[in-house]
């Protein structure tokens, strides 16, 4: 008789075995999220006396910059489905919805002598209504839509800035602070900067390398750090909330990884993309990574400008205004890049001077075999998200760090099955990341539905939800990812055998859209991008 029963019980033991490996839980108090930010979705661009940004003028001046040559006047149209985003973050059971203010939704001018009544009421009205179901409002207050009338007189490389940024989020932190008790100051100061004054990437598209793009993330860093001040001054004791920045950067894996020279430029990669930011905040010492004064330094003087950096330098007094600035360590990340160094004498690949010049290392994804998505910049390499909170962890040691991005584009469908794979590869990183030691207390998806993406207008998306943009109420709808998203954010497990099938809304929703084009109106991409589970999953595992 034993000799029946012991294999039953070994067969069923080790059922029950893969059966946990297949799941894999996040602790009891971490914070489930998702994004999205007010240019990408709102639309009602000039609705109620709304201000320009920089992003309505440039998609109104310069179509041909966008990939579609579309904009983002109507995009989601989230100025008036604002109530149907709420439904959708409860459906998604998250406890936080990130989202950002327009600033000339609130200030048309940017200035504080005109305030609109409409752009507050909308605002307010939407906070009212998470809370009502329990979600918490995250505010970002700066997600890259300048006023344009403020960018005429320079935008971010102008000091001026800093105080009228600072009037700007009096008002916020003044109409929204006994409601929304985290906040970011700035979405991404790296885009901001470098893709908006250095390259042509983003609005406002100066395409000005190796100088505005240093005098602009001086002023943010200030500007920031005016507001964190302020906020702590008058607010955080009354209102108890918290304050912070999000940054990004891609990992950035030495190419080969014995090489010294292509580990120092790994190194030096990350301190240009994440430590200029990240360094005068949260390093113990403050100010601007010694490898970026040091080598813009040199290279400014080699260059002909003499004594004075083009990196400006920060009094000693700045330097300590600006350090410890931070209630929390915001990053975004999406993917990996291979990095090795730009040869001896730097020359070649880049423009002189330029950011890249100066960090004197180069980036490529050509010859890796990680899946590919809907972005020609995203491939799927999980394990650079672990390597990348550990390096933070290691150089900054952050109480709480908050991915407030992380997701992955397509090119659209519901089925995206490919997305159900990026996410629950990518969260088990961040608990191994976890599970190290790292304080990872929260994470936000990127993004809570298909919207605006920048430069390539509507051709990428990285919704959980679809939406159709070509209906007049811009109907969404869950993508088999959303189901996935919700179960994990329910029960704080990530499970590798959940795999749904189209519910009944989303195949009568699928049949609608095979009969009608939801492609935008001038992109010829189209096609779900998909990879083999097996393969992501032994990505996984080399750790
Ligand atoms: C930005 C988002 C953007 C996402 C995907 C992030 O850099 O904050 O606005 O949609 O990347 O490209």
């Amino acid at each position: 008789m034993f000799k029946f029963i012991l294999p039953v019980l070994l067969l069923i033991a080790s059922c029950l075995d893969s059966a946990a490996s297949q799941t894999r839980r996040f602790p009891d108090d971490f914070r489930w999220g998702v994004g999205s930010s007010s240019y990408q979705i709102e639309g009602g661009w000039n609705a109620d006396g709304k201000g320009e940004s920089i992003w309505d003028f440039l998609t109104h001046n310069y179509p041909e910059k966008i990939a579609d040559k579309l904009n983002g006047d109507i995009s989601a149209d989230s100025y008036h489905q604002w109530k149907r985003d709420v439904q959708m973050v409860k459906e998604l059971h998250a406890g936080t919805y990130r989202f950002s203010l327009s600033w000339t939704r609130i200030m048309p001018g940017g200035y504080k002598n005109n305030v609109s009544t409409a752009g507050i009421e909308y605002y307010s009205n939407l906070i009212d209504e998470l809370l009502r179901y329990n979600i918490t409002p995250m505010v970002t207050i700066y997600h890259w839509d300048m006023p344009q009338r403020l960018q005429e007189l320079g935008g971010w490389t102008n000091p001026e800035i800093i105080p009228v940024f600072k009037d700007y989020a009096r008002l916020v932190l003044e109409m929204f602070g006994d409601r929304v008790k985290t906040w970011t100051t700035i979405n991404e100061p790296l885009h901001v900067c470098e893709c908006g004054y250095g390259l042509d990437y983003m609005a406002p598209s100066y395409n000005y390398p190796g100088i505005p793009s240093y005098l602009c993330g001086h002023n943010v860093l200030k500007a920031h750090a005016e507001v964190v001040h302020m906020y702590r001054e008058l607010f955080q004791s009354q209102q108890g909330g918290r304050i912070g920045i999000t940054m990004d950067t891609s990992w950035m894996e030495p190419k080969d990884v014995t090489s010294t020279e292509d580990r120092e430029a790994s190194e030096r990669a990350l301190q240009f993309y994440l430590g200029w930011f990240a360094h005068p905040i949260f390093s113990k010492e403050g100010n601007y990574p010694k490898v970026m004064i040091e080598r813009i330094r040199n290279l400014s003087k080699e260059q002909g400008f003499g004594d004075r950096s083009r990196l400006p330098e920060f009094t000693a007094e700045e330097i300590q205004r600006i350090r410890g600035t931070a209630d929390f360590f915001g990053i975004n990340s999406y993917t990996t890049k291979l990095v090795y160094s730009n040869g001896h004498n730097n020359t070649g690949k880049f423009p002189v001077p330029s950011f890249n010049h100066d960090m004197g290392a180069v980036e490529t994804q050509k010859g890796v075999d990680w899946p590919s998505s809907g972005s020609s910049w995203l491939k799927v390499y999980p394990r650079g998200m672990y390597n990348l909170l550990m390096w933070i962890h290691r150089e900054y040691n952050p109480p709480r760090i908050l991915v407030t991005e992380n997701g992955v584009s397509d090119r659209g469908g519901l089925e995206d099955y490919a997305r159900v794979d990026y996410y629950n590869l990518y969260l088990s990183a961040v608990l191994d990341a976890i599970e190290d030691g790292v304080n990872v207390k929260g994470y936000m998806a990127w993004s809570l539905m298909d919207s605006y993406e920048w430069k390539v207008g509507f051709s990428e998306k990285f919704g959980l939800y679809h939406v159709d943009f070509n209906s007049p109420n811009r109907t969404r709808t869950p993508k088999v990812s959303a189901l996935v998203m919700a179960q994990i954010y329910k029960t704080n497990t990530i499970d590798w055998s959940y795999r749904p099938k189209l519910n009944e809304e989303q195949l009568v929703a699928l049949a609608q859209l095979s009969t009608e084009n939801q492609q935008p109106k001038t992109s010829g991409a189209s096609g779900a991008v998909s990879w083999s589970l097996t393969g992501l999953l032994l990505l996984a595992l080399l750790r």
